[in-house]
């Protein structure tokens, strides 16, 4: 693989005490094309412009697919990725949904690790920090014709996070607006998901949310997943979450708590879980937590539920389910214990 380094770095810039989420990209990006069928192998070289011109057929028809991931310093100075390969199996099953030739492993794995090598600077130690990874793959044609592009352009970026979300939150049941339907986009992480949630998520936030807490789009009765993350509830200290289907982003950290909550003998249940059933736990008690989980996120406690113009508070405890997840993946992802699962992929 050929790597081109940047005469100049950038990590100057960067405010390492206070790190947003999603800004100030590293020095470095992969870059691999695929022309008259076939990846080429790829490319290291310094964060700069694209070269298309604005026939670009991603932007003209949302021809593009893109993964999250991080990259952790871990408590012996070493970097490790959280579970790459869910990562790499993702954006290959949301690029066959979105017509988008699948990505070699090798391609993959290794334009990822090389490039958190080149910028092994950039991997940040503070609490709760990490290398945000940002691949991604778009139609790279340059014409303006309704069909799926002959070339596409994969790509990844980096950047240095801080956590997304700094306590709880309170989420929006959404009435009116859908994000998926069935035999749509929703499992896929189609970039066209997230610009068609903007608006709705906007709304929220001007009301006084954090997210949108997406409901089916036949009858918004059932709850499926929020803007980011996917949603867990405990009633009656029992795990709910709504069952995984072509509507809602099979999250790579839901599946990882729920491995991680069953094997301490708490049970869990996937299935579908109405509003109504919802707001009524929280009425009666039963409801104990709610939580959002996602790489971005984390796990974020949601502290109350937006619906039909009132805000319904639920409990959230210091240390309760949420706390004892987050610290367990935690220590987990930075190293602090033995990975007995093997979801850390050592740089
Ligand atoms: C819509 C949506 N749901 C759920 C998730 C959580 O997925 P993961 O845990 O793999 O980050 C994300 C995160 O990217 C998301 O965008």
């Amino acid at each position: 693989m050929k790597i081109t380094r940047s005469k100049t770095s950038r990590l100057d810039q960067v405010d390492f005490e206070n790190l947003g989420f999603g800004a100030g990209l590293s020095d470095h990006v992969f870059r691999a094309e695929y022309k008259d069928g076939q990846w080429d192998d790829g490319v290291i070289e310094p964060y700069g412009h694209l070269r298309q011109g604005l026939g670009l057929h991603a932007l003209h028809y949302g021809q593009a697919v893109f993964e999250g991931q991080k990259a952790y310093k871990q408590a012996d100075g070493g970097i490790a990725v959280f579970r790459p390969e869910r990562n790499f199996d993702r954006i290959n099953l949301s690029g066959e949904r979105m017509c988008i030739p699948t990505i070699p492993k090798d391609l993959f794995m290794n334009g990822l690790m090389e490039l958190i090598r080149v910028d092994r600077d950039w991997v940040p130690s503070g609490k709760n920090q990490a290398l945000y990874l940002r691949p991604f793959t778009f139609a790279s044609a340059e014409w303006v014709i309704a069909k799926a592009s002959d070339q596409y352009t994969f790509g990844i970026v980096t950047c240095p996070v801080g956590e997304l979300y700094s306590g709880a939150i309170k989420v929006k049941i959404e009435q009116e607006f859908t994000r998926a339907t069935q035999g749509g986009v929703g499992f896929a992480k189609a970039a066209g998901n997230y610009g068609g949630s903007f608006l709705a998520t906007r709304k929220a936030i001007e009301e006084g949310f954090s997210q949108v807490l997406w409901t089916d789009h036949k009858e918004h009765k059932f709850i499926e997943e929020a803007g980011t993350m996917n949603v867990a509830l405990i009633i009656n200290d029992v795990l709910v979450t709504p069952k995984l289907s072509d509507t809602i982003l099979a999250g790579i950290t839901r599946d990882s708590i729920l491995t991680l909550v069953r094997e301490w003998g708490i049970e869990v249940q996937e299935r579908d879980i109405t509003v109504d059933e919802l707001l009524d736990s929280v009425k009666s008690g039963d409801l104990q937590e709610a939580f959002g989980m996602g790489t971005a996120a984390v796990i974020s406690p949601i502290n109350g539920f937006g619906y039909q113009g009132t805000v319904i508070d639920c409990p959230f405890k210091e240390d309760g389910m949420a706390t004892r997840i987050k610290t367990a993946l935690s220590d987990i992802r930075y190293g602090r214990v033995e990975d007995s699962h093997g979801w850390m992929h050592r740089i």
